[in-house]
């Protein structure tokens, strides 16, 4: 069995590839990623070891590698990883976004066509479903939500969505979509609010809430998603979507606090900022049908993972302090200075 991971050198794909080596070591893994600054080589460097992973620097916008790359490898099995997921890029500039997340999905397809698999799975976000009010924690996103995007990011995702389903209509390509919500956990980029606190508190910087801190979002800890990916891809019914997530609502401003009360820092470093333009309110997941239909559930509660997480960043400051210490600044004087955040 030969399994395409694309964007395997990003915060999920990377964890799912150590979850598909550890879970099935019979497996060859080859990861495709163009090492965009989210993705790291340094991320895979156990991975690289065993003989059963190979790491290609393709782009999945690049045809003819990709071609080239199946006829070398006749894949089974791709899972497509492979995007552009920081919504605030994707407010500051949007092109990318179309280019990776919707082209790039359409080669990664056409190439299943061509050369034949026996599943293409989606990797995609419960942000395409857009969001839910406050004031009705009875509604949760189901696999029937209407699409209703928010985010030049959620729309390409949708976009990708809709042309999944439609390889699938018309060419009876085997694809699933998951549609997760928000994952936390090792190697997660620090642009992203838990990363991004912890490591701005452990340098006792600002810590910048957007608005007042009230959206809510899903946590789910990465290896609950990447089991659910492993289901879905051995067992799913193809031409399905599965939402991917845990009954684990926070508003930003609790995780904020906790991450200070952990670390013993204090609150007073919490600065409120600039909303982000369109801001979603509050994500939540109903997974009935993962768990009906392939009996998944998440294992790990987020007292747990988000303590495991922490300890990850304090065990793994060089990973994280090379990363902020390049162009990720220019990034965040951008984003954050001078109240401009979310621009
Ligand atoms: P990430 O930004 O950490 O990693 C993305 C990876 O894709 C990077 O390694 C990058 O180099 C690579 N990449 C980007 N453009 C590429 C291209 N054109 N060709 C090849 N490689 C390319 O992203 P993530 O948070 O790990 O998200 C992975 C997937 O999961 C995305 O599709 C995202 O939409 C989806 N998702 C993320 C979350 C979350 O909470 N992070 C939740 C639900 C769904
Ligand atoms: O729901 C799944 C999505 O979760 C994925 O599809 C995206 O790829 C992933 O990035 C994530 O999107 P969010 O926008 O929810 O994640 P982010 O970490 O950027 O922000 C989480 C919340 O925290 C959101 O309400 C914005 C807020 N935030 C974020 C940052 C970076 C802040 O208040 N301050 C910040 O500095």
């Amino acid at each position: 069995m030969t399994i395409i991971v694309t964007g395997g050198a990003g915060f999920i794909g990377s964890n799912f590839i150590y979850y598909m080596l550890k879970e099935h070591p019979s497996y060859r893994i080859v990861c495709v990623d163009c090492l965009t600054y989210a993705g790291n080589l340094s991320t895979l460097e156990d991975a690289l070891e065993n003989p059963d992973f190979r790491f290609c620097r393709i782009n999945i916008c690049d045809r003819e590698a990709i071609y080239h790359l199946f006829e070398e490898e006749h894949p089974d099995i791709v899972v497509n990883f492979a995007a552009e997921s920081h919504v605030d890029r994707s407010i500051a500039d949007p092109e990318v976004f179309l280019d990776t997340n919707i082209k790039g999905t359409a080669v990664m397809m056409d190439a299943c066509r061509k050369y034949g698999i026996t599943r293409y799975h989606q990797v995609s976000t419960d942000e395409v479903y857009g969001d839910l009010p406050l004031d009705r924690p009875d509604l949760f996103f189901t696999e029937e939500t209407p699409i209703h995007t928010s985010s030049p990011y959620s729309s390409s995702k949708a976009a990708a969505d809709l042309l999944v389903l439609a390889y699938h209509r018309t060419y009876n390509l085997p694809v699933t979509v998951s549609r997760c919500s928000n994952n936390y956990g090792p190697y997660h980029f620090p642009e992203k609010l838990i990363p991004l606190m912890i490591a701005n508190a452990l340098a006792d910087k600002p810590l910048p809430v957007y608005g007042k801190g009230l959206n809510v979002r899903d946590w789910l800890y990465v290896e609950d998603h990447c089991k659910a990916i492993d289901l879905i891809i051995h067992k799913g019914r193809t031409g399905e979507v599965y939402n991917i997530g845990g009954h684990n609502e926070m508003r930003n401003i609790d995780i904020v606090k906790l991450i200070c009360r952990e670390l013993g820092k204090p609150e007073s470093l919490i600065t409120f900022v600039k909303d982000r333009k369109g801001h979603d309110m509050r994500y939540a997941i109903d997974p009935k049908k993962i768990h009906n239909e392939l009996g998944w559930l998440p294992e790990t509660k987020f007292e747990d993972g988000i303590i495991k997480t922490i300890q990850w960043y304090l065990d793994h400051q060089e990973w994280w302090k090379t990363i902020i210490s390049g162009e990720y600044q220019d990034y965040y004087k951008k984003m954050y200075d001078s109240d401009s955040s979310a621009n």
